[in-house]
């Protein structure tokens, strides 16, 4: 007889961090931020500052961020991001040196800052924090419209190493059907300025499974993206999440197992098309340009190191705490949780965000590290944990094995298979803990 495996929806959680902020609680008492950065390692810190604010509101979009900024909003955020800046440094103490090992602005649209306020979101990371910002990896995400020769050149002049520019699709069609609302002309336009700024590194953001994509149209988008042939390119499955512009108007039941295997074919078409034309694959969504200069010094391992996040949306890594400020999606609290950020002037505790024990930071590690094509080395996981990964989490693993997830890659190296990627969405919630899975699902039903 012939057992089929019934195989998991393929698009659930997008694991990019673990745990996600949607598990995060107030914590009580809040620790000072002093008591959770001493005893952790200073060698190798990640920047990340935070800007909360776009030009309009996509239709796809759940991050924290807010439309426009009124009456000298961005000028005052800037202004408490500087006394958080200070007051973190000034936490982290001077008995042994500070390295930050790489830096980067997200958003929202940190582009939707003017060319001098970006100058003193650089002056905040380097004249504040001591990142060297001209030595190390800066990456800043920008959105066509933003993405200016002014702001351009004070990001390239600061020490830009990579520029992320969402683009969605080129088709204008598309655009629109993602509440996107963009011109292919203005996108072209935007990545010739990013060209000529000449930051080394361009990243292109495309989305598969807008309405209305076929497969030709996706080949459109992605021979566009292509044209440029920009240093990384990201294929991002489209998701419709609570409380944003497309899911306020979709019927969440509607067609979801064939949107599924739409997307998976968009993903196989997206992923050939990448592969045929010089491009290695990093991970389910990322690609880079096999030829693409290589990144520079960069000692970060994201699954282990600390992050300091600076602004309201920043989360921030110590090893027993992940910390941030209240999150939000509706825009009312955004704003809310934006205005009572400007008004701040004591930073010195961390108010909400998961204490992380030894069980979550083995998780994260393993998510982390499985989760990116290479795969992971259980000698240096072993050497780590104290023990094998099939240890903890032999039932998932020889799940994973069974559905034909793995690659055969030997027992000191641990990797997915091709298809085991293309369902990275549906494996990484399989190695969540109990807690965090039902701490966000009460999130999702508030
Ligand atoms: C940090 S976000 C936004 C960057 C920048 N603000 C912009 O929109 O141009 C990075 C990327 O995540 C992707 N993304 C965000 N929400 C998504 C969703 N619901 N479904 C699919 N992709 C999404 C988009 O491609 C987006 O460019
Ligand atoms: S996708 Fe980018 S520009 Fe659109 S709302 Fe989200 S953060 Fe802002």
């Amino acid at each position: 007889m012939i057992h089929t495996i019934a195989l998991p929806r393929p698009y659930q959680n997008y694991v990019y961090a673990y745990p996600h902020k949607t598990a995060y609680r107030p914590l009580t008492p809040p620790p000072a931020i002093a008591e959770l950065w001493s005893g952790e390692s200073r060698q190798a810190l990640s920047l990340y500052l935070h800007i909360p604010f776009c030009e309009v509101r996509c239709g796809f979009c759940n991050l924290f961020t807010r439309v426009g900024a009124p009456d000298g909003l961005t000028g005052r955020y800037l202004d408490a991001m500087t006394r958080q800046a200070e007051t973190v440094r000034a936490a982290l103490g001077d008995t042994e040196p500070v390295r930050f090992a790489n830096a980067a602005f997200g958003g929202g649209t940190p582009t939707y800052l003017e060319a001098g306020e970006l100058s003193r979101l650089c002056d905040i990371a380097e004249d504040v924090m001591g990142a060297d910002l001209r030595s190390i990896p800066l990456s800043v995400e920008a959105s066509p419209t933003t993405a200016t020769a002014d702001r351009l050149s004070v990001l390239a002049e600061r020490g830009t190493t990579r520029l992320s520019l969402g683009v969605q699709s080129f088709i204008d069609e598309e655009a629109r059907a993602a509440v996107r609302p963009q011109r292919r002309a203005d996108v072209e336009a935007a990545l010739g300025r990013i060209r000529d700024a000449g930051i080394p590194v361009l990243n292109i953001d495309l989305i598969y499974g807008i309405d209305g994509q076929s497969a030709a149209s996706w080949r459109i988008s992605l021979d566009a993206a292509l044209a440029w042939r920009p240093e990384e390119i990201y294929l991002y499955p489209l998701y419709v999440r609570p409380l944003t512009g497309l899911g306020r108007h979709t019927d969440p039941v509607v067609a979801e197992r064939s949107w599924d295997e739409e997307r998976l074919r968009r993903y196989d078409e997206g992923r050939d098309h990448l592969l045929a034309n010089g491009y290695t694959q990093v991970s389910m969504r990322m690609f880079r340009r096999i030829d693409a200069p290589p990144r520079g010094a960069d000692d970060y391992a994201c699954q282990s190191d600390g992050m300091i996040g600076l602004g309201c949306g920043a989360r921030s890594y110590t090893c027993g705490v992940h910390y941030s400020f209240d999150y939000a999606v509706a825009p009312r609290e955004v704003r809310a949780i934006i205005d009572t950020y400007t008004a701040t002037t004591d930073f010195t505790h961390a108010s909400y965000g998961r204490v992380i024990d030894g069980d979550e930071a083995e998780r994260r590690y393993l998510l982390q590290s499985l989760l990116q094509s290479e795969g992971f080395s259980v000698v240096d996981y072993r050497r780590r944990f104290g023990r094998d990964p099939r240890a903890g989490f032999g039932a998932e693993l020889d799940s994973l094995a069974e559905r034909g997830w793995l690659a055969d890659s030997g027992v000191d190296w641990l990797r997915l298979s091709p298809r085991g990627l293309a369902y990275s969405d549906a494996i990484g919630p399989e190695f969540f803990s109990p807690a965090v899975r039902a701490a966000m699902a009460a999130y999702e039903h508030r």
